[in-house]
């Protein structure tokens, strides 16, 4: 068995990251369990699969424990999913002194971050990430969001999680093409601050594409230190934690333009993060064109690159004018001097932010 943990350290709170390969390790942090009323919020895919496994984890500590399992997918990370979990706290007459506890990927994590932030003006609540994109980044920092007819994850708020308890072992059902998703946040870190993570990850390629639980938990523990490290000194992205949104503000438009149903989050930050290097060149950020071996990387990890052009990339810039990071109407956009050395880039002009998206479908 191996484990290990993660500390998160902020000004106003401190959490652990437990990392276990064989099960929910709830150990460490008993003292926010012991006789607590608990909601975990799942979906029907995932309850199925892990609910009871982290029920009877739980009942050494607790035997207040309800589940909420709402419908699988990004297009039900919405206002009608939020008010049912709330309604269902209400239902249950959930206090300040109550808990609830993720149990998903992604989508989960947020809309659970989400629904703590916002009841009663928020409440504790715990991160167990199921998915490899959850693991290495939704679950950690405290960003919490649910989408809006206009865009992604444009209703949230920043509400730190009081622990994450990651299983690794729960990626073995993981979908393939989850997992390779996933890959898309995780090879991120590289390019942004840590290129020698970019060389250990080409090193153990063929490990991770196997799945190899112990290569997959180093990795995971890898990205939640880099993480951490970046939402330690920023943890409300007034600066560098925007870093963190490399390919993003590409991907968030591509995801609302195709309605959430062509890409998933982790393949569209890959081909967002080849238009952020071609958008480099253009502007002159990086000396040369970066976008070649970026995709020779991504490829080793079966990642997509380029985008069909029957997606009108006019409408992806003007999509992408509702990005959080937009100042007085003026895009600011994460670019690469290099491949592990990421900067934020203000008033970029539209024209080139169409023509790094032309450059880069096919
Ligand atoms: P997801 O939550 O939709 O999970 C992907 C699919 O895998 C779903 O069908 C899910 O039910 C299933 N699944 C999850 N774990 C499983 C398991 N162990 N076995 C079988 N099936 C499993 O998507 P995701 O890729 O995990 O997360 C994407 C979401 O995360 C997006 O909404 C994105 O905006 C958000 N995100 C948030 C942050 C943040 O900092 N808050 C960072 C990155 C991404
Ligand atoms: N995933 C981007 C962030 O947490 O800031």
């Amino acid at each position: 068995m191996n484990s290990k943990t993660v500390q998160v350290n902020l000004p106003n709170s401190r959490y652990d990251i437990v990392i276990n390969d064989s099960r929910f390790d709830f150990e460490s942090i008993k003292e926010l369990l012991i006789n607590r009323k608990i909601t975990i919020v799942s979906n029907t895919t995932v309850a199925p699969l892990y609910e009871e496994e982290v029920r009877n984890q739980l009942f050494n500590y607790t035997n207040c424990i309800y589940t909420i399992a709402l419908p699988d997918g990004e297009e039900y990370k919405t206002q009608k999913s939020w008010s049912q979990i709330v309604d269902f706290l209400a239902d249950k007459n959930f206090n300040r002194s109550d808990l609830l506890i993720s149990l998903g990927g992604g989508v989960i994590c947020d809309m659970t971050g989400f629904a703590a932030a916002t009841w009663m003006r928020g409440i504790n609540f715990i991160q167990i990430p199921t998915s490899l994109l959850a693991q290495v980044d939704a679950s950690v920092g405290g960003k919490t969001a649910i989408n809006h007819v206009n865009g992604k994850n444009l209703i949230g708020a920043f509400h730190q999680p009081q622990a994450v308890i990651i299983n690794t072992s729960t990626l073995s059902t993981l979908p393939k093409r989850e997992f390779r998703s996933g890959l898309g946040e995780t090879l991120k870190y590289g390019l942004i601050n840590q290129p020698k993570f970019s060389q250990w990850l080409k090193k153990h390629s063929s490990n991770i594409n196997a799945q190899d639980l112990p290569t997959l938990t180093k990795l995971i523990a890898k990205c939640c230190q880099y993480k951490a490290q970046i939402v330690q000194l920023d943890e409300k992205e007034s600066g560098i934690r925007a870093i963190l949104n490399l390919g993003h503000t590409f991907a968030h438009a591509i995801e609302t333009y195709t309605h959430y149903k062509t890409f998933s989050h982790g393949e569209a930050v890959a081909i967002g993060m080849v238009m952020a290097a071609e958008l480099s060149y253009l502007l002159k950020s990086s000396t040369h064109n970066l976008r070649k071996e970026l995709i020779k990387h991504l490829q080793d990890f079966n990642l997509l690159t380029m985008l069909s052009k029957d997606i009108n990339a006019k409408k992806l810039v003007e999509l992408m004018r509702l990005d959080k990071k937009v100042i007085n109407n003026k895009h600011r956009l994460i670019l690469l001097k290099s491949l592990g050395d990421a900067y934020i880039q203000a008033n970029v002009c539209e024209e080139d932010i169409l023509q790094a998206i032309k450059n880069c479908q096919y």
